[in-house]
């Protein structure tokens, strides 16, 4: 039965490509229609008649067909389909999106499109983690290339580690949830995430142990039910979520700077571990001892306080903005008198002592502060955390 909804699948040459024809069958077991495009390289691991049968559709093949040209230009090829689905995405056709090149079918109508574009990266570990595809990874999630995988495990060529291709029902699950159209679809959710880093001088900071997990989460959450996010991220220990628009700083003052410049936003959430203070005589130059056996006196100035400044804008304040408070005592009191202090709508209040094992752990335990009062969550995952966060935002906001 159909769902409505067609996929264009480039299948890029990698031994994981003997997986896509398997996608196709479950793709349209879901309901979805799918139009496989096959790169020179792919056709010597799938054949474009097996891809054609799975499919009941017409493969494409090669940017010059005239026939093809004639039927269905490669620009409309790109936006007849509801989602791009690259899988295998190789390192050499990441490398291509990354930088913009058209220089066959597949690259091309990655350029032409104008609808939302997943990728399954599939490749060896070494060139997975090589700097050059960990920066055309970075690029293409500043884009808002949506990616599932790769995962870790047993390779085909006999090595061990992240590249091997997400399974297909994973893949499945991500097509669906790129095509999903939640109740914060057409909403812009500003969240901000990650340690913030305060420089002494250009080699030394000051940096807390935040580790980005809390905001990513959230971030994800908000995307999956529809939202627009721009993710304002200090030098965090967890890849942004893909999908968000990301803008990435280092210091409190440039935290602000973006968060101001992201405006307007029908909600903001501050999940940022963002530095009190920075050091008002940060040097320009490395510091180093002089013998003396003196020991350099920092003078510090406060930051910015980026919620409460937000919380009190008088012109254009996202609807609800919502705060964070880790506290190692009295959770409740200090997080009900911070919501106060700051001006902000809720505060997410977590018990952050030692031992606690919230600070770079996968758990939380959260309290929920409103006007209403406080609400205690039980223990849970933080992308658990999130995702209810997120149904409390769209419900308010959605
Ligand atoms: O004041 P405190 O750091 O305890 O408050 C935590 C909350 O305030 C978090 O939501 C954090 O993102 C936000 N905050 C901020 N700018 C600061 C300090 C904290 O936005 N300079």
């Amino acid at each position: 039965m159909s769902n409505g909804k067609r996929i264009l699948l480039i299948i890029a040459g990698g031994i994981a490509a003997f997986k896509s024809l398997d996608l196709i069958r479950r793709l349209r077991e879901r309901g979805f229609g799918v139009t496989p495009v096959l790169t020179p390289a792919a056709e010597q691991f799938v054949t474009p008649l097996s891809a054609s049968a799975l499919a009941a559709s017409k493969v494409y093949r090669d940017l010059f067909d005239l026939t093809d040209e004639a039927e269905m230009g490669h620009i409309e090829l790109s936006r007849a389909a509801d989602l791009l689905v690259v899988a295998p995405a190789t390192a050499d056709l990441m490398a291509k999106m990354a930088h913009g090149h058209a220089s066959d079918l597949a690259s091309t109508l990655l350029m032409a499109t104008d609808k939302p574009v997943l990728i399954a990266p599939a490749m060896n570990v070494r060139m997975w983690e090589h700097p050059a595809t960990r920066r055309n990874l970075r690029l293409l999630q500043e884009d808002g290339i949506l990616s599932v995988g790769p995962v870790e495990g047993a390779m085909a060529c006999g090595e061990f580690g992240f590249g091997r291709m997400a399974e297909v029902p994973e893949i499945v699950a991500a097509v669906e949830a790129a095509l999903s159209a939640g109740p914060l679809t057409g909403r812009h959710v500003l969240v901000t995430s990650g340690p913030t880093h305060e420089p002494i001088d250009p080699v030394r900071y000051i940096a807390n142990r935040s580790s980005g997990a809390q905001g990513t989460a959230i971030a994800a959450a908000l995307l999956a039910l529809g939202a627009r996010v721009s993710f304002v991220t200090g030098p965090a220990s967890v890849p942004p979520p893909p999908g968000a628009e990301v803008i990435r700083v280092e210091t409190a003052r440039q935290m602000r700077e973006a968060v101001f410049a992201a405006l307007p936003a029908d909600a903001a959430v501050c999940a940022a571990a963002v530095a009190d203070w920075h050091v008002a005589n940060a040097a320009g130059r490395k510091m180093k001892k002089d013998g003396s056996g003196r020991a350099p006196a920092f003078e510090l100035a406060e930051n910015p306080d980026i919620l409460a400044e937000l919380s009190r804008l008088e012109t254009g304040r996202p609807g609800l903005v919502v705060g964070f408070a880790a506290e190692t005592d009295d959770v409740v009191a200090n997080a009900t008198a911070k919501r106060a202090r700051k001006g902000c709508d809720w505060i997410v209040a977590n018990d952050v002592s030692e031992g606690s094992g919230v600070m770079g752990g996968t758990e939380n335990e959260v309290t929920l502060i409103t006007a209403e009062g406080a609400e205690a969550w039980p223990r849970l995952g933080k992308g658990e955390v999130a995702r209810l966060l997120a149904e409390r935002i769209a419900a308010r906001i959605g």
